[in-house]
């Protein structure tokens, strides 16, 4: 089969084409013809040397798929397998840039309704995180105001649709004031954040009541600001560190009179079980408003898996909305 690979960290030029050996399927896992793949920034940071697949997994890039089932492993148990000739779209434990990816069974789920193989591979990756950092374990109750930063993202383009669809206000953060107009369309109230302080419009917006959850990917940089953000009881979820990972003199007296909760999760070295459990939930949730077209990927461009350099730079440049996803056979 053909996949990208790269034999030292560097620029988007790293990536080349390789042939390799087709993998076979062990217990629990399917193997899937790949037809797109999502791009994700975690592929940057892992083409750059700064993300290492954690032990076990895969080390060639691609975080998610949808494809075809054309071999199943032995059953495992507890999980059911997907049929041979189904279409699912999966969160892979890496290898999804290639023409074949192994996959564990309960990783998968079914297209939605009407999509194409380019669509449902946007789903996987920004799904599973947002899903287990904003709504897991219990769904927020309605009327719950999160702020999303990075809201035109991969993540926050999800993060803002399922807020929401779910009954919640969404408030989010992006840099252009293009971006800050397609988080309004999605559904948020917006901010440009290079013109405007986060902290003193969050306050303006909500009336110095604050909002009840925020996603982050800034970290250290964002820190005490995202905590002056916070209601009584509210919950800073942190999942990248793009402003560092230091917080510098971080104001620890609000987390104990506010009573804030700060955590955060990194989705890949979750194991296998744990993502099976997202993905039911997923199902449960949020394949239905899927079908229904409430809400729906954001595909800024696609491009053939031989160009997963362009693709890499594209995300790069930074001036994207939504998923760059890889075509990597016809439908
Ligand atoms: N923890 C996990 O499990 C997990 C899983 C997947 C992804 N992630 C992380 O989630 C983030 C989004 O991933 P993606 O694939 O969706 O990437 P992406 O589409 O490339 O998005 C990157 C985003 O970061 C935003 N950003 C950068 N600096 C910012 C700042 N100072 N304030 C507000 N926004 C800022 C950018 O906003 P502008 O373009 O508006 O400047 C852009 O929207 C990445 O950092 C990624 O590493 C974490």
């Amino acid at each position: 089969m053909r996949a990208i690979t790269f034999a030292d960290p560097g620029e988007p030029d790293v990536l080349r084409v390789e042939t390799l050996t087709l993998p076979q399927p062990g217990r629990g896992e399917v193997l899937v013809r790949v037809m797109a793949a999502g791009v994700n920034r975690p592929d940057i940071m892992q083409r750059k040397g700064l993300y290492p697949p954690p032990p076990g997994a895969c080390p060639r890039l691609g975080l998610e798929i949808a494809g075809e089932v054309v071999a199943c492993g032995l059953p495992q148990e507890g999980t059911t397998m997907p049929a041979i000739g189904s279409r699912v779209c999966a969160l892979t434990n890496g290898g999804g840039y290639a023409q074949y990816c192994l996959v564990p069974a309960g990783q998968c789920l079914p297209w939605p309704t009407g999509y194409t193989a380019v669509q449902a591979a946007a789903l996987p990756e920004t799904y599973f995180t947002v899903w287990s950092n904003l709504f897991m374990p219990a769904i927020p109750p309605a009327g719950t105001r999160v702020l999303v930063h990075g809201g035109t993202s991969g993540i926050g383009t999800t993060a803002i649709q399922l807020v929401h669809a779910l009954g919640g206000e969404a408030y989010a953060t992006a840099g252009t004031a293009e971006k800050c107009a397609l988080c309004e369309t999605l559904g948020a109230r917006a901010i440009n954040y290079r013109d405007e302080d986060f902290l003193t419009r969050i306050r303006e917006m909500t009336h110095d009541k604050g909002v009840n959850i925020i996603l982050d990917l800034v970290g250290g940089a964002y820190f005490n600001r995202n905590l002056k953000c916070l209601a009584m009881d509210g919950r800073l979820v942190i999942i990248a560190l793009q402003g560092g990972a230091k917080a510098e003199q971080a104001d620890l007296a609000r987390i104990m009179t506010r009573r804030l909760t700060v955590t955060g999760s990194s989705l890949r070295p979750r194991d296998s079980a744990s993502k099976a459990r997202i993905a039911q939930e997923l199902h449960t949730h949020v394949w239905p408003l899927l079908d229904a077209g409430t809400i729906a990927p954001l595909i800024h461009a696609v491009f053939p898996l031989e160009d997963a350099a362009t693709a890499h730079q594209t995300m790069e440049d930074g001036e994207h909305s939504g998923k760059i996803i890889l075509q990597v056979s016809p439908d």
